[in-house]
């Protein structure tokens, strides 16, 4: 999907994206954040933030930017941060994950969620995603990867890769795509809830990496 196909998908999911996508994917939202809630003193960069529905669980202590291309997402994650006072919200910004507007090595962590099927580039935007992290710095990826065996699995996921456009998502999509490309160092890969259809992915950039 191209920016303009992602704007106007999530423009109309955005009201309803919490009741219908919250649940459903909350098991590898909250993995991610209580890996990264086991340290503070962190500034994090959350990829795809979309309506901000995991701000609220970072530690008080973590400073959070989010960014989305999503300006009726981002309308939501807002709404939240105000209601709740989430003072620890550094800020949520409208930009392309492909073409971020910080300089390197601002972060300790970046985090994206459910994001890297949707992404135009996802290989483009993990060199961004490594660009931003600090050298030393985690990188936490929540995504569904395609089974690499053949099997029942992969047959499906290769069954419904003709309607990616439609669906909004890559189910063919593997971990090996994903990081073909990327000088980052893979720490653990595991499986997360429901059905073991989703990763959690944990990459670390070089400490030598420097710019
Ligand atoms: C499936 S939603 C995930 C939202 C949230 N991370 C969650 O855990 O539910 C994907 C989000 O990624 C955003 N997105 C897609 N492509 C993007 C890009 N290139 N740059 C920034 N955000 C993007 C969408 O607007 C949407 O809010």
């Amino acid at each position: 999907m191209d920016a303009d196909s992602i704007r106007a998908a999530y423009r109309r999911y955005a009201r309803f994206y919490d009741p219908v996508f919250g649940n459903l994917l909350a098991s590898g939202r909250h993995a991610a954040v209580r890996w990264i809630n086991r340290r503070g003193g962190l500034r994090v960069l959350e990829v795809g933030v979309g309506t901000g529905i995991s701000l609220s669980d970072y530690r008080k202590d973590n400073q959070v930017v989010g960014i989305d291309l999503s300006t009726e997402m981002l309308r939501v994650a807002q709404e939240r941060v105000d209601r709740e006072r989430l003072e620890n919200v550094e800020g949520l910004l409208e930009m392309d994950a492909g073409k971020l507007a910080f300089a390197d090595g601002s972060f300790d962590l970046v985090v994206a969620m459910y994001v890297m099927t949707v992404v135009p580039d996802p290989q483009g935007t993990m060199l961004e995603l490594e660009r931003v992290c600090k050298p030393g710095g985690d990188i936490l990826i929540v995504n569904h990867f395609a089974a690499d065996k053949p099997g029942i699995r992969r047959s499906v996921e290769n069954w419904m890769a003709p309607f990616s456009k439609k669906l909004g998502w890559r189910p063919d999509f593997t971990l090996d795509t994903l990081m073909s490309g990327s000088r980052l160092k893979v720490e653990e890969l595991q499986t997360v809830p429901p059905f073991g259809l989703f990763s959690l992915l944990h990459c670390r950039r070089q400490a030598d990496a420097l710019a």
